[in-house]
């Protein structure tokens, strides 16, 4: 079995708006809500967990109602940190194993609302050889390390070669066993910090090989408030594209003039 589970326990402090940023409406519909229809829809996915913000649950459980997802299971308040989110997501996961039992998990950002059923369906192949996978993009950008010194700020320690770098996404995808021993070693770590899942395995299963799938550019996290309003383009082309078009041609067309679509309109 194969469970999404939707990181959406953050408040969005960066895009700084009273409400936290998952339940913000892009192209009439919350945030989260798009989330979740991506993975209501994809076959390869047969449950979904969500960790909402404390204090919110009550809203994921309107749009759940409303929306009629039925793979949706479990609706339960994130932590204080992205891991610690992470962290309630395995315990919630291992009840009602078997002994013995493993299931697939994939861990999704609930405000990366464009993934695609491609990426979805990769990482859930992937798990088939691998027990762990990470969804990442080339870097277009260099991306050069710093060191800050004191009052005169920073200053540059090395620039790592492009063509090696990848930009990291989610979902990040594992074999519920393989992340739950991260974490468990994890937490014999009185320094333990991470933003994302695939660095604890990394860090304290160095053994295990994290595969990586081809993410997608479309893929974006809303972050700041600028991704709000590119968000909102890029819906508003994948409503032009046609059933059996991808978002990659519809942007093609939109490039070469075919399809109209009205900035700022
Ligand atoms: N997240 C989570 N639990 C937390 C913090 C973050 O589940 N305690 C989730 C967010 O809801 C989001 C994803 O992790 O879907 C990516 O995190 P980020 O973009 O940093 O979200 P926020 O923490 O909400 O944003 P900010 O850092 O601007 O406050």
């Amino acid at each position: 079995r194969t469970t999404a589970v939707i990181l959406a326990g953050g408040t969005g402090q960066r895009v700084g708006l009273s409400i936290p940023k998952q339940l913000l409406k892009i192209a009439g519909k919350a945030v989260i809500e798009h989330t979740l229809t991506t993975f209501e829809k994809a076959d390869s996915i047969d449950d979904i967990i969500v960790l909402m913000a404390p204090g919110y649950v009550p809203d994921v459980e309107k749009i759940v109602a409303k929306a009629g997802y039925r793979k949706v299971k479990k609706i339960i308040e994130g932590g204080s940190t992205r891991n610690e989110t992470t962290e309630r997501a395995i315990s919630a996961l291992g009840e009602g194993l078997a002994e013995g039992e493993d299931v697939n998990v994939l861990f999704h950002d609930a405000v990366r609302p464009l993934l695609s059923q491609r990426v979805i369906d990769d990482c859930v192949t992937a798990l088939e050889r691998f027990q762990a996978v990470d969804v990442a993009i080339p870097s277009a950008d260099t991306i050069i390390v710093t060191r800050t010194h004191g009052e005169d700020g920073e200053f540059i320690t090395e620039i790592p070669d492009r063509s090696r770098l990848r930009r990291g996404q989610t979902p990040q995808a594992f074999k519920l066993s393989t992340i739950r021993r991260a974490y468990e070693v994890a937490a014999g770590d009185p320094n333990f910090q991470a933003t994302d899942d695939c660095s604890v395995v990394l860090k304290y299963l160095p053994d295990v090989p994290i595969h990586v799938v081809a993410g997608d550019e479309y893929n974006m996290k809303v972050t700041q408030p600028v991704d709000v309003f590119i968000a909102d383009k890029l819906f508003q082309l994948a409503s032009t594209a046609a059933p059996e078009q991808n978002g990659e041609e519809a942007y093609r067309e939109l490039l070469t003039g075919k399809t109209v679509v009205v900035f700022g309109g």
